[in-house]
């Protein structure tokens, strides 16, 4: 039987046409937003279309995304008939290219044919754009609202680059916008407007580029004038992505485990997603401790192992079937050393629980759809995986 939260989820997936799945890096947002992905092309159906981030190798090679490249990829029905599924709707995957991503919009923004050879030609643009600060944030939602827009997909589920503040992902158009209408680029801009500053910093120029080699100072500034020249297209564009964080299609789910600082960091983000009228959809705590390990009988449970490990005949049983084809068995008092040691554990795990379920209903405060999903006994890298996870989910 599913829980209330886990139909309330898969409700939200048919209802939203973009999700965005945010929260601190290495909590397993890659592996939820695919897992989301594929549960909700088996269950719910439609076309959706996950675009991941940084997915694990093994991951990228099984969902077929194995090179990098902007393009999507149709996961194939023999790759969820291997998971014993048949799926009602179409999965596809991408994954973001930050770099393909700015030619793209360059291609775009850019007025004539002329500009646009020269700024993708441009070598500080090619050096530059992988490491515009924070571009990975704007780059993936712009990448959103494209798929979204092309109306190919019922569904548009995207992974959110790793970031040290949850805050650069929100922010993220609003700094593109800003920067094209910035004084700094008015300014980077102006030696080479101005006749009188050309003049005048001439010898400036002369020296800086026999130091850093001769083009650089005016690669740059062409660079700058190039950019100001695609500046109604950016702004205009980013103003659109920006709305789309609040549009009625778009809801955000937070991924987080109910550690101390990803947890403070999920907290911080709903507040702030609730500050700017952005729906949060759910919050998914990833890798919980099952609740059956706070209740009380749990503990007796460890005690009474703890009290038989002492007993003669369960280690000399457990002792014989650790026997393997090869390995011998362990002896009896081998076997008593790891039953205590287990049970002693259990406490420091069931203290750790017990932290965990308070750090829940803190949250609970703050997110409509709560989900748990345990850690898995297996690595998850492939449909069957990422299926299993997703039973957790919806
Ligand atoms: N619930 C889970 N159970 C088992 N392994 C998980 C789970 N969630 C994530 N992982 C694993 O943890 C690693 C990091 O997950 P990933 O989704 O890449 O994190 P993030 O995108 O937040 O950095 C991956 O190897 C993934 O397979
Ligand atoms: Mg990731």
């Amino acid at each position: 039987m599913p829980t209330r939260a886990q139909v309330a989820v898969a409700e939200l997936l048919a209802a939203k046409e973009m999700v965005l799945v945010c929260g601190s890096g290495g909590t397993g947002k890659t592996t939820i937003a695919a897992a989301l992905g594929a549960r909700a092309a088996a269950t719910v159906g439609g076309r959706v279309l996950v675009l991941t981030v940084d997915p694990a190798r093994r991951l990228a090679t099984a969902l077929g995304v194995g090179q990098f490249g902007n393009t999507e990829v149709r996961v194939p029905d023999e790759a969820f008939a291997a998971a014993g599924v048949k799926p009602r709707g179409e999965m596809w995957v991408a994954m973001l290219d930050t770099k393909a991503g700015w030619d793209e919009l360059v291609r775009r923004h850019a007025p004539d044919a002329k500009l646009r050879e020269q700024v993708l030609a441009n070598p500080l643009y090619r050096n530059i754009t992988s490491r515009f600060v924070h571009s990975h944030d704007y780059i993936a939602m712009e990448r959103l609202h494209e798929l979204h827009a092309s109306g190919s997909y019922d569904l548009v589920i995207i992974d959110t680059p790793p970031s040290r503040n949850a805050l650069d992902l929100l922010d993220a158009p609003g700094r593109m916008r800003d920067f094209f209408g910035s004084r700094l680029l008015r300014w980077l801009t102006v030696p080479y407007r101005s006749r009188l500053f050309t003049m005048a910093s001439k010898p400036f120029y002369q020296v800086a580029d026999r130091v850093l080699g001769s083009r650089f100072l005016q690669d740059i500034a062409e660079f700058f004038i190039l950019f100001q020249a695609m500046e109604p297209g950016f702004v205009a564009r980013a103003k659109e992505v920006e709305r789309l964080l609040t549009d009625q299609r778009t809801t955000f789910v937070i991924v987080s485990t109910l550690e101390a600082a990803p947890a403070h960091e999920a907290r911080f983000l709903a507040e702030a997603l609730a500050s700017r009228h952005m729906s949060l959809g759910a919050l998914v705590l990833n890798r919980t401790l099952p609740a059956s390990i706070r209740a009380s009988s749990a503990t007796k449970a460890a005690n009474e192992l703890r009290d038989v490990a002492d007993g003669a005949r369960l280690t000399k049983q457990l002792a014989k079937d650790s026997a393997g084809s090869v390995d011998p068995a362990a002896s009896p008092s081998e076997v008593r050393d790891v039953l205590i040691e287990i049970a002693e554990r259990f406490h420091d795990t069931a203290i750790v629980a017990a932290r965990e379920a308070d750090r829940r209903r803190e949250l609970a405060a703050v997110a409509p759809i709560i989900v748990d999903t345990p850690t898995m006994r297996d690595d998850i890298h492939d449909i069957a995986g990422l299926l299993e996870l997703g039973a957790y989910l919806l």
